[in-house]
This record gives structure tokens, sequence and C-alpha cells, in this order.
């Protein structure tokens, strides 16, 4: 299942975040980030982040993108790979709420992101080693 992911589906991943974190509502930040999943079917699904006036149930852009790939698509979701952006283009790795809900829908999933170290690809468990999984 696991290919690795062209450069043509990586660069495709990292517009499709960018074009998602344009319709951020982040006005308590001012942290504005979009998140692009790729499934093992080939489908693309975009999320950025949602925050509120109660912080703590702000929605970050990768969540946004799952719920909203299931939502549209069904429960059977496969995540090959998801690529994550912000507007100041600081580093910016997935949180561990997130990490544990990519780990859900693709235990074998491909993570891209902006480290200190410039752009990564890193598979979800080396983020989230001993994931969670109740089956
Ligand atoms: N945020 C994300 O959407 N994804 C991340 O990977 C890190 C943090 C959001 C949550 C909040 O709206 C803002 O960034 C600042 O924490």
């Amino acid at each position: 299942m696991t290919k690795i992911l062209s450069h043509k589906q990586r660069e495709q991943l990292i517009r499709g975040a960018r074009k998602a974190m344009k319709n951020a509502y982040a006005p308590y930040s001012q942290f504005r980030v979009g998140a692009a999943l790729l499934t093992a079917k080939g489908e693309i699904f975009l999320g950025c982040n949602v925050e509120n006036a109660s912080y703590g149930v702000t929605n970050c852009a990768e969540r946004t993108a799952i719920f909203s790939a299931v939502a549209q698509a069904g429960p059977k979701l496969n995540i090959r790979a998801i690529a994550v952006v912000n507007d100041q283009n600081v580093p910016c790795s997935p949180c561990g709420a997130c990490r544990q809900v990519i780990y859900e829908f693709g235990p074998a999933a491909t993570v891209i992101f902006k480290s200190s170290k410039g752009w990564k690809e890193t598979p979800i468990a080396e983020l989230l080693p001993e994931g969670f999984r109740l089956k």
C-alpha cells in the first residue's frame, strides 16, 4: 500500500493545503493552517483550522481534513499521506491529538510538514510511537 509519494503528488498536496489554509478561521491566534490528505483511492480532501472563543474546542486543519473526508466519502478512509502548511511558513508538525486521529485512519500514512530543518516526510508511526488502537 505505502508506495513512496511522487514529486507531483507531494506538490499537489502542498498546493491543496495552501488553498485550504485561505479558509482558516483563526481570529485568536492569527495562525492559519491548511491540510490536504491523499487517500489510498487517490482522492484528496482539504481542511483548515477552525478556532473558537472557547479555545479548547478549536479544530486543527488536519482533523478538519480527516473529518471532512469521512463526512464526504464515508468511514472506510485510508490515509496515504497528509500535508500541513501554515501562513507564517514556520515549522509546524501535527499536534498530539491530530497524530492520534491520523493514525486511526492511516497507521502507515506519510506526514509532510515543515520542520526546523526544512520539509520532512515522516511516517505517522514515527511521530506517534505505539499509537492507540482498539482493533
Ligand atoms: N494548528 C493546526 O491547525 N494544526 C497544527 O498542526 C498545529 C496547530 C492550529 C490550532 C490553532 O488554531 C492554531 O493552529 C494555533 O495553535
